[in-house]
């Protein structure tokens, strides 16, 4: 399949265009470059050997979409490009719908003119909202998003599943992702955050490539198997993956909706304990006060995506410290060193 690829030179996008022009896929990638790297597709080339062919445009830029889309016989899209910093969403309610949900919109109508009607979307486990049960499972309704980003990830897949609706050509698939962390094997390309790292593997690899000075532990007092969070933490060449069998699904009519997570909880302080086992790295803490917003625990059902895809997280929290090792120490200064 030829595959068009927005957000493609960010963190999944990077990834998943590996693993894509490794399957024999062809790729064209469209990013703005405001959150990603030339750099990391240059790596990409490195990794498989092939050359990406990258349009740095931004999605809503129609005339620039119609362009893409006109020079490449497209068979679907899969749609990375948004800004994804849950509290700067808070801050910037506008520019976070603006970008990620009328950026969808634009993506649509030049591939409705275009008439490519294969969409790959990334959402977010954020959208079961702070009132479903755990683990989460595909069909329990969309619930109430705390903070315009996971707002904008449900607009959009409301909007993706009105277009169906509408026009039963439209093929869609709703990527729900939980906690992608880790880094391509080869260490050539990872995670790059801008500025302070939100996320906790990110700041952990900071901490222990003396970025940093200690990690803050959100909250010690929640009513889980140590007194922190736990999450579903999955290895972002397994999410990588789970795109690449979600192309199988759009090939099909209709949307169809899929948790891509391993079904496991770990504790924030499990995560920084594997990770010194993993490594033999230190990485100084305090447990401080809560984050607004965090919720307790949560984790996937993923038994619909190994049923209907074939796709399971088959990669262990060992690995996932380890590749994010092997980036972050390889690269302490990320894509600018
Ligand atoms: P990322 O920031 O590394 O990648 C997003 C890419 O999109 C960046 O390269 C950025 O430059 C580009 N981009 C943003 N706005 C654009 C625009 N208007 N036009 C063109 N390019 C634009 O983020 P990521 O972690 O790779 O996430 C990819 C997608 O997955 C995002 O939509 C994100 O919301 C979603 N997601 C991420 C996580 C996570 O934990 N990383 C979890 C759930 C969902
Ligand atoms: N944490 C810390 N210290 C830090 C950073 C995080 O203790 O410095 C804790 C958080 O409190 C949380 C856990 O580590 O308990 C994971 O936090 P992340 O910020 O890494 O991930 P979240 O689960 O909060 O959010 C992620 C994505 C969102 C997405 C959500 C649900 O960042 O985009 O998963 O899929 F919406």
């Amino acid at each position: 399949m030829k595959v068009l690829i927005t957000g493609g030179a960010g963190y999944i996008g990077s990834h998943t265009t590996v693993e894509l022009l490794e399957a024999g896929h062809e790729v064209v990638v469209v990013d703005n470059l405001c959150n990603g790297s030339e750099v990391a597709l240059r790596r990409v080339e490195d990794i498989t050997g092939k050359t990406v062919d990258f349009v740095c445009a931004d999605i809503r830029d129609r005339e620039a979409m119609d362009a893409v889309l006109a020079h490449h016989d497209i068979d679907a899209v899969i749609h990375f490009a948004g800004l994804k910093a849950v509290g700067q969403s808070v801050s910037q309610p506008l520019t976070y719908y603006e970008n990620n949900v009328n950026g969808t919109l634009v993506l649509c109508q030049a591939m409705e003119a275009a008439g490519v009607r294969r969409i790959v979307f990334s959402s977010s486990a954020t959208v079961y909202g702070s009132e479903a049960p755990v683990p989460y499972v595909e069909t329990t309704p969309r619930g109430t998003t705390s903070n315009p980003y996971g707002t904008s990830k449900a607009m959009v897949e409301k909007v993706l599943e009105d277009l169906v609706e509408a026009d039963e050509r439209w093929s869609v698939a709703l990527l729900r992702y939980f906690n992608p962390i880790g880094a391509h094997p080869s260490g050539k390309i990872g995670e790059d955050p801008q500025g302070i790292p939100n996320n906790l593997m990110p700041f952990i690899a900071q901490v222990a490539v003396g970025r940093r000075d200690e990690l803050t532990i959100f909250g010690g007092d929640y009513a889980t198997v140590d007194g922190t969070c736990e999450r579903d933490y999955l290895h972002v060449v397994d999410l990588a993956v789970g795109h690449l069998k979600a192309l199988k699904a759009v090939s099909e009519r209709g949307v169809s909706v899929y948790n891509l997570g391993t079904g496991q909880g770990v504790s924030v302080l499990q995560m920084v304990n594997s990770f010194t086992r993993v490594t033999d790295v230190a990485v100084p803490y305090r447990v401080g006060a809560r984050r607004a917003g965090d919720l307790p625990a949560f984790w996937a059902d993923a038994a619909k995506a190994e049923k209907e895809l074939g796709w399971v997280a088959g990669k262990s929290l060992d690995d996932m410290m380890a590749d994010t090792w092997r980036w972050q120490s390889g690269n302490p200064e990320g894509y600018g060193g």
